[in-house]
């Protein structure tokens, strides 16, 4: 292990922790996945970042200090999808820039990324008040809007993190620990599903679980062209 993947697996908390090789399996048939849409193709996603701005279709528009649209390369490769703002992202418009965000920044440059290189969003683009979970009709009217940004920024591949995204973009109940570590679809689009940053910061033991699904997404990505 060279001393800079050192200094990264530090900085995201793992102490001396020596990579396995994983093998990439093939890609697990997931019957029941959601397709993203289409319809998206005829909208720019500064349209759409217009219409999340402006979207009063649940109630949480009445308690967000702003919408979260979503930040970076809008021609990323590796398109990553959190839960929902928290505190800090409401107050800044701006996906995973709290503690848990530091820690995302963390685990994209334990495999060579970072926040410009990736483009990051959330199932929901309002902040949950009190940081409650989703209700599932905030998810269903929601998430049209993060269908269309993968239809418009079309990565090779996504990582979900947490039981949320996952859940909603694989739409199963599974546990994330059966779902971690392995292939699944979103559509056409390959998709992985690691451990969320929060739950990390409260679960430091599962940091090098979450470290060998970031190895599974850095080797799959340099297998997309
Ligand atoms: N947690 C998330 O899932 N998304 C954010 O943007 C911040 C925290």
């Amino acid at each position: 292990m060279n001393a800079t993947r050192l200094d990264y697996l530090q900085a995201m908390g793992i102490e001396a922790w020596q990579p396995k090789h994983i093998a990439i399996s093939p890609c697990a048939e997931i019957s029941h996945a959601k397709s993203a849409a289409s319809p998206a193709e005829t909208i720019s996603l500064n349209a759409l970042r217009a219409a999340v701005a402006s979207c009063m279709s649940c109630e949480l528009h009445k308690t967000r200090t702003q919408t979260v649209f979503g930040v970076g390369n809008e021609e990323a490769k590796l398109m990553i999808i959190g839960e929902a703002p928290g505190f800090h992202e409401d107050q800044r418009g701006e996906p995973f820039v709290g503690r848990a965000g530091q820690l995302l920044n963390a685990m994209l440059e334990s495999i060579g990324l970072d926040r410009k290189s990736v483009f990051i969003a959330n199932i929901l683009k309002c902040r949950p008040p009190g940081n409650r979970d989703p209700l599932v009709a905030e998810v269903n009217e929601c998430t049209p809007f993060l269908q269309q940004q993968i239809a418009l920024i079309k990565p090779k591949l996504l990582l979900a993190v947490g039981r949320i995204a996952a859940h909603y973009l694989l739409n199963t109940k599974t546990s994330l620990v059966q779902l971690r570590g392995k292939h699944h679809q979103f559509g056409a689009t390959p998709l992985i599903v690691t451990y969320h940053p929060a739950y990390l910061l409260r679960n430091p033991i599962d940091k090098g679980k979450a470290f060998q699904d970031l190895l599974l997404t850095q080797q799959t990505l340099q297998t997309l062209s």
